[in-house]
């Protein structure tokens, strides 16, 4: 049931994608191929994922959700783009291609990641049917915030501080939070948005979207050391060549890696308060520190 609904929502936010990409006037061929290489060619579309599923969850129909999820997915996919530039991480491999800088040029790629942030927000301002202005602009407001200096950026910039050095757990977590946590935090508090929760749900589910969002890096350093370049699609061993702070740096391999499962518990147990039917997302969840890529 996991797999065949990962795939119907990553076709679903890939079509969407194309559309709004496609809809853009060329005024650069290849900054608008840039665009496409950075956010068309592959990535698990996990973000979208979250939108649609928790969405559903909440009984929002996916056509109120298409916006939340292709902008997300925009923001996630600048991150990417940005990540990989050489003054950042410096890879060459991302999603089994080359990185848009190798691809095309660092200027390019700089300014394909700008775009892709900024046509994040020009989706997201689109008007939802059945949903009001007010909480439209709270979504803008929540993607903003999970993207910028409180959320990406600052763990970004805290992760580049951190490297060569030797920080403690609580700062490593505050990281995580920050760089990866933040939007995928967002992704489930877009949905919300959309359904007016009350104040007891909101706390579990971000509770849920806190703990799986931390997994997920946790278990991305994880893969870092145990998985192959060819499952990843980026290059294996990059934290540990570039001397980044990690989990498995901190706590070894197996701290590491009981870290994320009590993590997962820790997002099922919050599941569990809630009063839907969360036998998807529970799956996903587990499925965030059973995956190879
Ligand atoms: C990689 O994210 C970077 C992190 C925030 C850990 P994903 O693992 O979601 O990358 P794609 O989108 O599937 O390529
Ligand atoms: C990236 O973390 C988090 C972002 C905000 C993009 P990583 O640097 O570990 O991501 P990968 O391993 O390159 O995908
Ligand atoms: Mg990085
Ligand atoms: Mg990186
Ligand atoms: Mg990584």
């Amino acid at each position: 049931m996991l797999a065949d609904t990962i795939t119907r929502y990553q076709k679903r936010v890939d079509n969407q994608l194309e559309q709004v990409i496609d809809a853009q006037a060329v005024t650069d061929p290849k900054l608008i191929a840039a665009i496409k290489h950075g956010a068309l060619l592959g990535g698990k579309r996990i973000r979208p994922f979250l939108v649609y599923a928790i969405g559903e969850m909440l009984n929002i129909p996916l056509e109120k959700l298409d916006s939340c999820a292709a902008a997300i997915e925009c923001v996630h996919a600048y991150s990417l783009i940005h990540d990989d530039l050489p003054a950042m991480d410096d890879d060459a491999l991302r999603r089994g291609q080359p990185t848009v800088h190798i691809a095309f040029d660092e200027a390019t790629a700089i300014l394909a990641g700008d775009a892709l942030q900024a046509l994040a927000f020009e989706i997201l301002c689109q008007p939802i049917e059945d949903i009001e202005p007010q909480q439209n602009l709270a979504m803008v407001s929540a993607l903003a915030k999970a993207s910028g200096y409180s959320g990406m950026c600052g763990g970004q910039a805290m992760d580049l501080s951190a490297t060569d050095k030797q920080i403690d757990l609580a700062t490593l977590t505050r990281l995580h939070n920050l760089k990866t946590g933040a939007l995928i935090r967002c992704a489930v508090e877009l949905p919300m948005i959309a359904a007016q929760l009350p104040q007891e749900e909101q706390t579990r589910l971000m509770e849920f979207a806190d703990a799986i969002g931390l997994a997920f890096q946790v278990q991305d350093d994880v893969l870092d050391i145990t998985s192959s370049t060819e499952e990843l699609g980026k290059p294996q061993g990059s934290d540990c060549d570039s001397n980044k702070s990690t989990y498995p740096q901190l706590l070894g391999l197996a701290g590491a890696q009981a870290t994320a499962t009590s993590l997962i518990d820790d997002a099922l147990s919050a599941l569990t308060k809630l009063p839907y039917n969360s036998q998807l997302i529970a799956q996903f969840a587990r499925y965030i520190i059973e995956r190879r890529v």
